[in-house]
């Protein structure tokens, strides 16, 4: 729960790892736009700096009994998260490979929390990969909110060089950002998550 004058934090998922990925320019537009939307601390979790190794925990997650430090590690910075938006490409018609790993590796750190999803990629603005992810969130009992945000032709908004790369997103783009932060909003509402400034 969250106490009393604590704004909810909404961490951003990275589901993209390699090197000149566009989904950390999106993802560092998205937390740009959800720091405006009165209510939220947030936070981006990028998987290719929590570099997880594969999944190799000999329990099962919801047990929490977990054995190697990165586990551990991860299982702190998601456990303190009130609420998720998870920003993934579309690879091969999926999404992918580190989201999966990430979100085995864990179980009761992610149930019970609203999650938004923003899947991006070439002509299909990654919707296969994002109707992919919404039954492995609701495996794990999470709870995703209407309305993804599909991103076409990500990559041809991406501008600039290196840590200067600028997203500029298409006006249903914000409009769907506007959206998912207001489903997210209104979830912590539902839940009694959302914190007293
Ligand atoms: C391994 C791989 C597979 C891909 N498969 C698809 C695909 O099935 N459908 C699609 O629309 N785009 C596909 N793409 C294009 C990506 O969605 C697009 O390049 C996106 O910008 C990649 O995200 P990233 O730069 O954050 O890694 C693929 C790209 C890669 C690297």
């Amino acid at each position: 729960m969250t106490e009393a004058g604590r704004r909810p934090l909404l961490q951003i998922i990275v589901a993209s790892t390699r090197p000149g990925r566009v989904g950390e320019p999106i993802a560092r537009w998205f937390a740009g736009y959800a720091r405006e939307h009165e209510g939220f601390d947030v936070e981006i979790v990028d998987l290719a700096e929590v570099d997880l190794p594969m999944f190799a925990e000999p329990e099962h997650p919801r047990h929490g009994r977990y054995t190697l430090d990165t586990t551990k590690a991860f299982s702190a910075t998601i456990a303190r998260a009130d609420a998720f938006a998870i920003v993934h490409p579309e690879y091969n018609h999926s999404f992918t490979a580190p989201l999966k790993n990430a979100m085995d590796h864990l179980n009761q750190e992610w149930s019970g929390k609203p999650v938004a999803v923003l899947g991006y990629g070439g002509v299909a603005a990654g919707a296969r990969a994002t109707e992919a992810v919404l039954p492995v969130l609701l495996g794990l009992r999470m709870v995703p909110v209407a309305g993804t945000v599909p991103i076409p032709f990500a990559g041809q908004r991406v501008s600039g060089e290196g840590d200067q790369r600028v997203f500029t997103p298409a006006p249903e783009t914000e409009t769907g950002a506007q959206a998912a932060l207001d489903g997210l909003a209104g979830w912590l509402d539902t839940l009694g998550l959302r914190g007293l400034r």
